[in-house]
């Protein structure tokens, strides 16, 4: 019938109607154009790059959390920049906003604009890799990957399969933490979660926390400096002109360097791996992939490589600032203390899923850190489709860019927003809190640390429980205190502690 009808008056006519109609809706509001998103001046060749230079420019690309804020106050809600003339970035502040972009995107296959030099990087190197990996490839190639190594990866009874290995790898931290003094815990941080990593990825014990490995030449060493080196060069490759494309720039050639190692370690695990015939116990997450026949070698190296990338300095930072936030309020400290020391009756009680399960103050001390120093700014998507976003059409094509870091620590979504209150997150009435701290109702996309869809952090069922057995075990057996200064955040991709990491363990013998 429809169809008849389209024949009968044509494609012209029915939008004729349809504008016709809406223009009669007094309901209908027509979205404002897209070039009308107000936001900071642009000018021919330099965009707004004039506004990132050092000492003079008002925005700095390493406080993006900064710049997000000064232009939410300048501009409102919804801001348009053409850092580079002609290709243009929305800044994106309202989570109901935000939900629509997330909402826009189901049954696709998301799309980011991330990790450019790296793809580049693989695919020049297509003997070893065969696409950009999950982090940095998009479309069906991206889901041919991501469907085969999240079946194995995000199956919960492989994350708990490990929970045993991974508490005896933080209690062997745990004690060194105990006689270590050191001006800055972030490399030891570094070494525990390199250690976390292998396990899971390469089912090898490194011994990064060993004496050997803590040299700076170790293999443990420089595989944390190359995945450090990489991530601090993506985020100033992936914007200005980008001359790479062209010629081996000296950030392009570090980053180069950096990945050369880290395959080479990848190749020399995974390779190894491969050629073991022997068959003992449980299949290890690699075995597992080896065996998938859609899978080959160079999906799974690749993989490995992203893996490293992606794993390590997350958890570590994330670990930086959550005792950074217990360290300066010790009554949250001691709060943790009581669950931990309620669920492990002694220093080396074993850490067991039902543990996990109960330790709620733990996971709201997370939640807390997440709100105020989540590892990245925002999402970045490219639009699929066309999106309404504050009144404004958005089209598809444009990246846009989620400022949770910037609203989780507004007034009007949070009371004390600046303040480490765990409790907020505590649905239980009968915990001892103040009524005033409890958020009534948070909006779901506010605090997003893991993403969020189909394409979110395919290891955050391994990354949540390493970290809730490390803040439980850390506060089961050791007191702390901050020595440093009030601690900031870098945004070199991912934020990263803009100090040392100075903190004061004490052993308690109980
Ligand atoms: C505190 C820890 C971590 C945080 C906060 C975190 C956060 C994120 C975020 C925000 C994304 C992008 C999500 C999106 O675009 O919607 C992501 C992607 C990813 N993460 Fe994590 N992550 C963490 C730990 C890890 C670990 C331990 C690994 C691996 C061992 C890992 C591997 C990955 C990979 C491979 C991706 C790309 C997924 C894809 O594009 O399909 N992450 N993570």
């Amino acid at each position: 019938m429809y169809t008849r009808v389209k024949q009968c008056i044509g494609r012209g006519t029915i939008k004729k109607l349809y504008a016709r109609s809406c223009s009669t809706d007094p309901s209908h509001v027509e979205p404002k154009p897209f070039e009308d998103i107000p936001g900071p001046r642009s000018l021919p060749v330099i965009g707004t790059l004039y506004k990132y230079l050092p000492f003079i420019g008002e925005y700095s690309f390493v406080k993006l959390h900064m710049n997000g804020l000064s232009k939410l106050k300048r501009y409102g809600h919804l801001v348009r920049e053409e850092i580079v003339p002609g290709e243009s970035v929305v800044w994106v502040f309202r989570p109901e906003d935000i939900a629509k972009i997330f909402k826009a995107e189901a049954g696709l296959h998301p799309k980011r604009r991330s990790h450019l030099a790296l793809l580049k990087y693989r695919t020049d190197r297509s003997n070893i890799y065969n696409n950009g990996g999950l982090i940095s490839t998009n479309g069906t190639e991206w889901w041919r990957l991501r469907r085969e190594f999240q079946k194995v990866l995000s199956k919960p009874q492989n994350v708990i399969d490990y929970l045993e290995d991974t508490d005896l790898v933080v209690q062997e931290f745990v004690r060194l933490c105990s006689h270590e003094k050191a001006d800055d815990f972030l490399s030891l941080f570094s070494r525990l979660f390199l250690e976390l990593t292998c396990l899971v990825v390469f089912d090898i014990k490194m011994q990064s926390l060993s004496e050997k490995e803590r040299h700076q030449n170790s293999r443990s060493s420089r595989l944390i400096n190359a995945a450090f080196t990489t991530n601090s060069a993506i985020l100033k490759l992936d914007n200005g002109p980008m001359l790479w494309r062209f010629f081996e720039t000296p950030l392009y050639k570090k980053m180069r360097r950096a990945q050369n190692y880290m395959e080479e370690v990848a190749l020399e695990m995974v390779t190894q791996k491969n050629q073991d015939t022997s068959i003992c116990g449980k299949q290890s997450l690699l075995e597992q992939y080896l065996k998938n026949e859609t899978l080959d070698i160079k999906d799974i190296v690749g993989m490995a490589c992203d893996m490293l990338l992606a794993g390590v300095d997350t958890t570590t930072y994330t670990t930086a600032f959550a005792l950074y936030h217990l360290a300066k309020n010790t009554d949250a400290q001691e709060k943790l203390r009581s669950e931990a020391t309620a669920l492990l009756k002694d220093r080396t009680s074993p850490i067991t899923p039902e543990t996990l399960k109960n330790a709620t103050f733990t996971k709201a001390v997370l939640k807390e850190t997440f709100r105020m120093n989540p590892i990245s700014v925002g999402i970045g998507r490219i639009l699929q489709t066309d999106v309404v976003l504050s009144g404004y059409r958005v089209p598809r094509g444009t990246v846009v860019v989620t400022q949770n870091q910037v609203i989780c620590r507004l007034p009007e979504y949070f009371d004390k927003p600046n303040s480490f209150i765990p409790e907020r997150w505590l649905r239980d009435s009968n915990n001892i809190m103040d009524q005033t701290t409890r958020e009534k109702s948070v909006n779901p996309y506010m605090v997003l640390p893991f993403g969020h869809g189909p394409r979110s952090c395919i290891a955050r069922r391994f990354a949540e429980q390493n970290l809730q057995v490390l803040l439980l075990r850390i506060c089961r057996n050791l007191q702390f205190t901050w020595c440093g200064e009030p601690l900031g955040s870098l945004s070199f991709l991912i934020n990263v502690p803009d100090g040392p990491i100075k903190i004061n363990f004490k052993n308690l013998h109980v």
